[in-house]
């Protein structure tokens, strides 16, 4: 069996003073190279959903395929799409020579507040645990690692390098954790990192209770923990916690190391293990690769995964797809629709290879049939400039555009006038890159102000009078909060921030040439103050309490009966499809292990994909338990009149809470609730299992 836990390694042909520098990271991007034993340096690059690596100028990057932000990707919903993603980024990383890629970000969507929400996938640990486990195995198949990162509870960009998260050990088990533990278990990723802030009180990089004995000895994870850039506080307690690589690093070997090592305060077999699981992380990477990237390929890739996270939130009487025989005039509206947003701000800022116009897109879309019209609307001062070379699109932060000289209420006008004069408006509109960015949490869950006007203003068409139809285009990588307008728009698609290819698919979705297969990984709420940790979020004096508990996202409106404006897991087709009565076979009692089957029809005269969520609820329980949890899910694509038998398999996991005193997962004896649903309020089929008491230990 390969090795990669690097026992093979023999540390005792360094010297101390080479494995403590082995231990810090050579600079922003490299570990050291260590001649005696023949160890080259390894880069890393960030990620998540695209290679950003530098060209050698401090903070320039190389252009690369700029793929749906993994908050995108979440509402995909979409395995075997986020596998090929992968392979992609893997291929991309290979062929530059770059050994790790930093990503993906897991951590749970607590609060739509969070600056760095667009590059999470999701709310629910088992949906983001099952599409970053692809999204590994994609990247990893391509001979390059990972980085599953910020572990753990990294939940805001207020404060992050030092608040500390205070959460019950039952919430960090079975909502916090439980992704990683997945991802873990299921994909082992060739490194993790350990996130800035501290958990109760203990920061990560240094908290042995979370990167040994929870994540080695229980998850029995073999690779690297890396610190996130300048999250070590202390160097010896890191490495006595289990942190192998400081990053980024200073050169040389730190004193304070090779005293504590000389002085026996921390043991120099703790540093051999560091030293031997670096060692196999730099080994088992691939040698670089260059040329192997089909940059084309790779566009029409990032098209086909923006269509894939595409989520109909609202068609009312069938507005879309569009009609061309009865559509002449298309009235295009916004900022986004010329400047488009791809991505967040920050470390995961990507420049990508080439950037889909969305109005160029939607023109050549319409066909020649069509008359589309553009007008501004609204603008947003962060946007840049589709560069005109290319299609390529400047880096995020790089220089913006001229201003238009009109006002914001002038805009509007000649937006609202146009719209007028129009069968169909389209307005883009979104979050600007500023509000969506690391080391900043979002001040509101509103729309810019600017937008908000625009879009009561062509609320205000009256269908009847102009035979206008509202269409909205959301380009938002976290919720939002939808005003009056909501009512009266006829559609709104989410695309979120969906990559150099979001234009195209956008326009293909519209004219159903591709079908809206996203559904929600977050819910929408109506306001802020329906959010779960709303009185808890971003803490004060250094302190955020996780006072919600488990009741994160739908678990929160499920609990308390807050209808919100979008539930988890919504998401409208083209079509209608029809569930069979749900079937529940318990296979094996004493284990827990139950067999799901239900059968569903395309009903609708169109092709489409339906995501089938299974959820379980235990109704009666000694500790308080959400009304229901995902537990499964499975995306099928279906012809009209078409059906499929979708089976799942639960184990006993999946009907346990963590119980903290007796420090195991604990199944109670009873009736469990098992719904076969299309989001967490729309469940199409129920039954139930009985099963008998159990418990697994957590290793
Ligand atoms: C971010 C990480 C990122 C690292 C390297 C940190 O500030 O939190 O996500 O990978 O920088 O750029």
């Amino acid at each position: 069996m390969t090795d990669h836990s690097g026992q093979s390694f023999d540390p005792g042909a360094m010297t101390l003073a080479e494995k403590v520098a082995l231990c810090s990271g050579y600079d922003d991007w490299h570990t050291e190279t260590v001649e005696s034993v023949k160890l080259p340096a390894i880069e890393v690059a960030d990620g998540p959903h695209g290679l950003r690596k530098e060209t050698g100028v401090d903070m320039v990057w190389e252009p690369a395929t700029c793929f749906p932000t993994l908050s995108a990707l979440g509402s995909s919903w979409d395995r075997d799409l986020v596998r090929r993603v992968g392979e992609a980024l893997g291929t991309e990383t290979r062929a530059a020579g770059v050994q790790v890629l930093l990503g993906p970000g897991i951590n749970m969507k607590r609060s739509p507040l969070c600056g760095r929400n667009f590059e999470y996938l999701s709310e629910d640990p088992v949906h983001a645990g099952e599409l970053a486990t692809a999204y590994v195995r994609g990247v990893q198949s391509r001979g390059v690692g990972t980085c599953l990162k910020h572990f753990a509870a990294n939940n805001q960009e207020t404060l992050r390098f030092w608040v500390s998260a205070q959460v019950d050990e039952r919430t960090l088990r079975e909502i916090y954790l439980a992704a990683f533990e997945r991802v873990v278990r299921q994909a082992q990723p060739w490194s993790v990192m350990c996130s800035y802030n501290r958990i109760n009180g203990v920061h990560a990089s240094q908290n042995r209770w979370l990167l040994t004995q929870v994540l080695r000895d229980e998850w029995g994870y073999q690779g690297v923990v890396i610190s996130d850039w300048g999250a070590v506080h202390d160097r010896i307690a890191a490495l006595a916690a289990g942190l192998d690589l400081e990053m980024p690093g200073t050169p040389g070997a730190p004193g304070e190391v090779l005293d504590a090592v000389s002085s026996g305060m921390l043991p120099e077999s703790t540093m051999d293990e560091s030293v031997r699981r670096i060692a196999a992380l730099v080994r088992r990477a691939g040698p670089a690769d260059p040329g192997r990237v089909d940059t084309q390929a790779h566009h029409r890739l990032a098209r086909e995964a923006a269509a894939g996270c595409l989520t109909l939130l609202r068609n009312e009487d069938g507005c879309l797809p569009i009609d061309r025989a009865t559509t002449g005039s298309i009235a295009v509206i916004g900022e986004y629709a010329i400047r488009p947003r791809l991505q967040g701000g920050g470390s995961a800022g990507v420049r990508p290879t080439g950037v889909d116009n969305p109005l160029a897109e939607l023109t050549a879309a319409a066909g020649d049939g069509v008359c589309v019209h553009f007008e501004l609307g609204y603008q947003d001062p962060d946007a840049v400039d589709l560069a005109g070379v290319d299609g390529e699109v400047r880096a995020p932060g790089a220089a913006q555009r001229d201003r238009d000289p009109r006002t914001d209420a002038e805009l509007i006008a000649d937006a609202v006038r146009l719209a007028a004069s129009c069968d169909l408006t389209v307005v883009y509109a979104g979050l600007p890159l500023a509000s969506e960015t690391e080391g900043h949490d979002r001040d509101g869950v509103e729309l810019p102000a600017g937008q908000q006007a625009l879009l009561e203003a062509l609320a205000e068409l009256d269908p009847s009078a102009t035979g206008t139809r509202l269409v909205v285009v959301l380009c938002n990588g976290s919720a939002v909060t939808l005003g009056a307008w909501h009512d009266r728009s006829s559609a709104i698609l989410h695309a979120g921030l969906a990559g150099q290819g979001a234009g195209w698919a956008v326009a293909q979705v519209l004219f159903g040439e591709a079908d809206p297969s996203g559904r929600l990984a977050e819910t929408y709420p109506h306001r802020l103050a329906d959010t779960p940790a709303y009185l808890n979020f971003p803490g004060e004096r250094g302190q955020v309490r996780y006072g919600e508990g488990v009741f994160i996202g739908y678990r929160w409106y499920d609990a308390t009966g807050i209808v919100p404006r979008y539930p988890f897991g919504h998401g409208l087709a083209y079509t209608t499809f029809e569930y069979s009565p749900l079937s529940a076979t318990v296979v094996d009692a004493e284990a827990g292990t139950v067999d799901l089957a239900v059968t569903v029809t395309n009903t609708g005269s169109r092709a489409g994909c339906e995501v089938v969520q299974f959820y379980v609820g235990d109704p009666v329980a000694t500790v308080r338990r959400p009304v229901r949890e995902l537990k499964a899910f499975e995306k099928i694509r279906l012809d009209p009149g078409a059906a499929c038998r979708v089976s799942v398999r639960l184990t006993g996991r999946d009907f346990a809470f963590f119980d903290v005193g007796a420090g195991t997962w604990r199944r109670e004896a009873g009736e469990y609730a098992i719904e076969a649903a299309a989001s967490s309020v729309d469940i199409r089929a129920r039954a139930t299992v009985r099963l008998p008491a159990g418990t697994a230990s957590p290793a």
